[in-house]
């Protein structure tokens, strides 16, 4: 099966199950990590056909998600000679991908990247739509470029390795589009286990497809995109909390849908039957639906810290019944300190 992200530039295709070879007449490097290289890069190079194929291995975690691992990355670029028709693979999860996104974009200004995601997270969402990035000490991704993969191969079968909590961070974000995009999606994840294979590439088919028709419309995140976003604003005040040790990503958005249908709720946006149904769907993938809220006040400030605030003003991205959304940055204070009253420990 074949998904083609259609852009101004540099339009592209995501194959699902469909790495049969990757045949370059270009010097390659694969970038990874050693959980990853130690359970999967000897499948992806013996499908490689290049002129010369290298391998570059960083640490594994968020916390290297940074600068000095990026330089990294470029001095093993230089160090192989890489050049401006060289192309870099990530194999890996949406860390690896971020990274080996960003260092292509810059090397050399600018060389081709394929992404090979290897978690569930990034077979439906990190991989596709070209968001590269690094975190620095001011926060997550603050620092990158947009620049589109050359292709996509997402393989299921990589998946067969992935911890379970990893598994469910990925359907977290399944559910989080069919929410917002599509009711009919979200009535199949209701009926559909995600542990049955073919019901799995059929919801990645159809996640990829929901990424695939929002980056073609909005590319740069002007409009549409930040629906993708949904669940993002109150999960990354969790994260930043708890010190992104307690959940995974996937986890924190997870609550961060629920503490956003409250709200819903609360404007008229969405019903109780339907904010439970989606609390069912995730607490069905084991992932948390809750979070003690400390301190309103400074959860409410945190808000702040989110890349999607401009002029003082919180966007929330927010369920409009099950399949539909609405954008909202004019909440009252009021409004979000009685829904977060809610959840006040
Ligand atoms: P991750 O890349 O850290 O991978 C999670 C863990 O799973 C890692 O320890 C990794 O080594 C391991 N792993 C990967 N594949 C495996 C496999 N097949 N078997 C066993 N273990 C495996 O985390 P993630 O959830 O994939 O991605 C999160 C990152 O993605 C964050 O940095 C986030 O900012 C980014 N992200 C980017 C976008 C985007 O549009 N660019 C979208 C969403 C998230
Ligand atoms: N994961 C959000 C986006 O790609 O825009």
């Amino acid at each position: 099966m074949k998904i083609d992200i259609k852009l101004k530039e540099k339009s592209y295709s995501v194959f699902i199950n469909e790495l049969e070879k990757i045949k370059l007449d270009t010097k390659v490097a694969v970038v990874t990590n050693p959980t990853v290289s130690a359970l999967h890069v000897d499948t992806l190079l013996k499908l490689i056909e290049a002129r010369e194929c290298h391998v570059i291995t960083v640490p594994d975690g968020e916390k290297y998600k940074n600068f000095e691992t990026l330089n990294y990355i470029l001095e093993e670029c230089f160090e192989l000679r890489l050049d401006r028709k060289s192309v870099l693979i990530a194999l890996g999860g949406g860390v690896i991908g971020d990274m080996t996104g960003f260092a292509a974009s810059i090397y050399q200004r600018g060389i081709d990247f394929i992404q090979v995601p290897t978690t569930l997270l990034a077979q439906v969402d990190a991989s596709v739509g070209g968001k590269t990035g690094i975190n620095n000490k001011y926060g997550k991704n603050l620092v990158g470029t947009f620049w589109q993969p050359r292709r996509v191969y997402c393989e299921t079968t990589f998946l067969k390795t992935l911890p379970k909590k990893e598994f469910s961070a990925g359907v977290a974000e399944i559910i989080k589009m069919a929410v917002t995009f599509d009711k009919g999606f979200f009535e199949w994840l209701e009926k559909n286990s995600l542990h049955v294979e073919e019901n799995l590439q059929y919801a990645i088919k159809e996640c990829i497809k929901i990424k695939a028709d929002v980056v073609s419309q909005d590319e740069r995140e002007e409009g549409v995109r930040a629906v993708l976003n949904y669940g993002h604003t109150f999960g990354h005040v969790i994260e930043n909390e708890t010190k992104y040790s307690k959940y995974l990503h996937g986890e924190a958005v997870a609550i961060g849908m629920c503490m956003a249908n409250e709200l819903s709720f609360t404007l008229g946006l969405l019903s109780e039957t339907q904010l439970q149904r989606v609390k069912i769907l995730l607490e069905q993938y084991a992932l948390p639906v809750t979070y003690d809220v400390k301190s309103v006040e400074s959860f409410y400030d945190m808000f702040f810290l989110d890349k999607k605030s401009f002029n003082q003003k919180i966007k929330f991205i927010l369920a409009k019944n099950i399949g539909g959304y609405s954008i909202k940055d004019d909440i009252e204070k009021e409004v979000l300190f009685e829904v977060l009253r809610n959840f006040e420990c």
